[in-house]
């Protein structure tokens, strides 16, 4: 599964993909960790392990980075891509941390909360991040806030329709990225950084807005068959052109304990 051919389910090539269009947004958020060499850090629902890796070289030998997820077939892919003296990737849920308090020096999430489901209680979840961080160490959110997502298609009121459908049903928790300053502030979080970065695409094969929204539209009754003929076919025109536009906003924000 890649990135033209997104399905819905997130796997390694997909995120292998991902992982270059937002090499940039990846080192604004090392960036903000302040990170030193010497550091602990963990990378929480880490796939297929490029943060954690990364991180790693710039902790060095004397630091460590651990990359966590619940998926096993994502610590093998990671474990079979990264090696480094100062780098672990663990099974584990976010939701109990096997670490001791204040163990670590910072601990980011990317991509992490829109994944998650809707019954996740999201204020224990960052209580359990604020748990294993160092008192005046970094906690660091970076997700898309779907909800910011413009496309330029000719019938507005079917792309406002379709956008929106994506955002509440396609992904479990499409607003994250807006949330996370509310997030960390109401658990006593010091928000110390934000930015915002939006990602533009001009191909609409390397959105998700294709096969599988269209998959969904039509089994959900959001769209007519027209309708979403019309979308892919135009869409797909404007690519040819060079005319296609989209644009979804990543957020990114720094907390300090
Ligand atoms: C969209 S991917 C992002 C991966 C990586 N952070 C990145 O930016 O490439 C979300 C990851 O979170 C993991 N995940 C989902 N729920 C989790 C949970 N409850 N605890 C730990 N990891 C989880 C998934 O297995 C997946 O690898």
């Amino acid at each position: 599964m890649s990135i033209k051919n997104f399905n819905g389910n997130v796997d390694a090539t997909y995120l292998k993909e991902m992982a270059i269009l937002l090499e940039d947004i990846k080192e604004t958020s090392y960036q903000m960790m302040n990170l030193s060499p010497g550091d602990i850090i963990l990378d929480i629902g880490c796939g297929i392990g490029v943060d954690a890796y990364n991180i790693a070289e710039i902790v060095g030998n004397k630091g460590k980075v651990i990359g966590l997820d619940n998926d096993p077939e994502m610590i093998n892919n990671a474990t079979e891509n990264f090696s480094a003296i100062n780098l672990e990737f663990t099974l584990g849920n976010i939701n109990n941390l096997p670490f001791p308090d204040g163990y670590f020096d910072s601990v980011r999430a990317e991509k992490l909360f829109q994944v998650l489901p809707p019954d996740f209680n999201y204020d224990d979840i960052i209580q359990e991040m604020i748990r294993v961080t160092k008192k005046g160490g970094m906690i660091i959110l970076v997700d898309t806030d779907w909800g910011s997502a413009s496309l330029d298609y000719k019938n507005q009121g079917l792309t406002n329709r379709l956008l929106d459908f994506f955002a509440k049903v396609c992904r479990p928790n499409g607003y994250a990225g807006r949330e996370f300053i509310g997030l960390l502030k109401r658990n006593n979080v010091q928000v110390v950084d934000v930015n915002v970065k939006p990602i533009i695409t001009r191909d609409f094969r390397e959105t998700t807005f294709g096969e599988w929204l269209t998959r969904e539209a039509l089994e959900h009754g959001i769209a007519t068959p027209e309708e979403m003929e019309g979308w892919n076919h135009d869409l797909m025109e404007k690519t040819e052109q060079g005319e296609f536009y989209s644009c979804v906003n990543m957020v990114l924000v720094a907390g300090k304990k």
